[in-house]
């Protein structure tokens, strides 16, 4: 697992975004699809915005680029502020020339939701897998909804949400934890895993606990993201803030190992 400790939050952004576009350009050069699994949440944006910029100058296409988002609430309208479908469409798809029918957002909404988590696993396999998933973090250690607790091997399915990222998410719902969803549809632990490559991004405080556990502590189910180092391709791309609870001996040993990938944008 690496671990690219950047300044600051403008240059964790930057970093990621570069990466994915010199993936994306690297598929279409062969003339392949590039399957890209996607968060939502405060700390894409920025990396968000950098894909929409390189878009803008022409050096990224997302036309041959099918997304899957890694999960949404359930029983909010698709047309809600908050719901996922809408933070996807106002901060990153109404941008770009990604076609519509290569966008895949969990319905949350489904008659049948157990079944619309089968499809999206299967969905998911008809496209060859997920070429890179990029996520976040939360402040419990979760990776998508997948809780303190969660199996190592789920696949996308329904969860419940702790108190933890009740209270997280209530920022986005007037400060009133009544008004956040209790549950939602979810990617699974395994779903991520079996990504050819997953980047998680993270920045400031609140995830510095988190971090700790996951980049010195074992592996451990009590914090999903853990799982990260079983995989053979995952990076962290976080700033200084979210990693200010390791010990100094492994902050300078990251840092050395990567210090030709980090960069400094203001
Ligand atoms: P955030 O959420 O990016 O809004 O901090 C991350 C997460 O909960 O996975």
């Amino acid at each position: 697992m690496r671990l690219l400790i950047q300044p600051n939050y403008n240059s964790v952004s930057y970093w990621t975004a570069e990466y994915i576009i010199k993936e994306i350009n690297k598929a279409q050069q062969k003339d392949k699809k590039f399957v890209l699994g996607l968060p939502t949440g405060s700390t894409p944006l920025g990396t968000y915005q950098y894909l929409i910029n390189a878009y803008n100058d022409k050096r990224v296409s997302f036309k041959d680029v099918i997304t899957f988002n890694m999960d949404e609430y359930v029983g909010i309208a698709e047309d809600h502020p908050e719901s996922y479908h809408f933070f996807m469409r106002k901060n990153f798809f109404d941008h770009i020339d990604i076609q519509q029918e290569n966008i895949n957002i969990l319905n949350g909404n489904a008659e049948d939701l157990e079944k619309e988590c089968n499809d999206y696993e299967e969905k998911i396999k008809s496209v060859g897998g997920i070429d890179l998933f990029l996520g976040g973090i939360g402040p419990d250690g979760h990776i998508a909804f997948n809780e303190p607790g969660s199996s190592f091997t789920s696949k996308t399915r329904i969860k419940t949400l702790t108190e933890d990222t009740i209270v997280a998410n209530s920022r986005f719902f007037d400060n009133d934890m009544t008004k956040v969803p209790k549950t939602a549809l979810t990617v699974g632990v395994e779903t991520i895993l079996s990504a050819k490559e997953v980047i998680i991004i993270a920045n400031g405080h609140s995830k510095a606990r988190a971090l700790a556990k996951v980049i010195e502590g074992g592996i451990s189910q009590r914090w999903t993201v853990s799982a990260l180092q079983l995989h053979p391709k995952g990076i962290i791309v976080c700033d200084e803030q979210a990693v200010y609870e390791i010990t100094v001996g492994t902050y300078r040993y990251f840092k050395q190992l990567e210090k030709d990938n980090l960069i400094n944008i203001d």
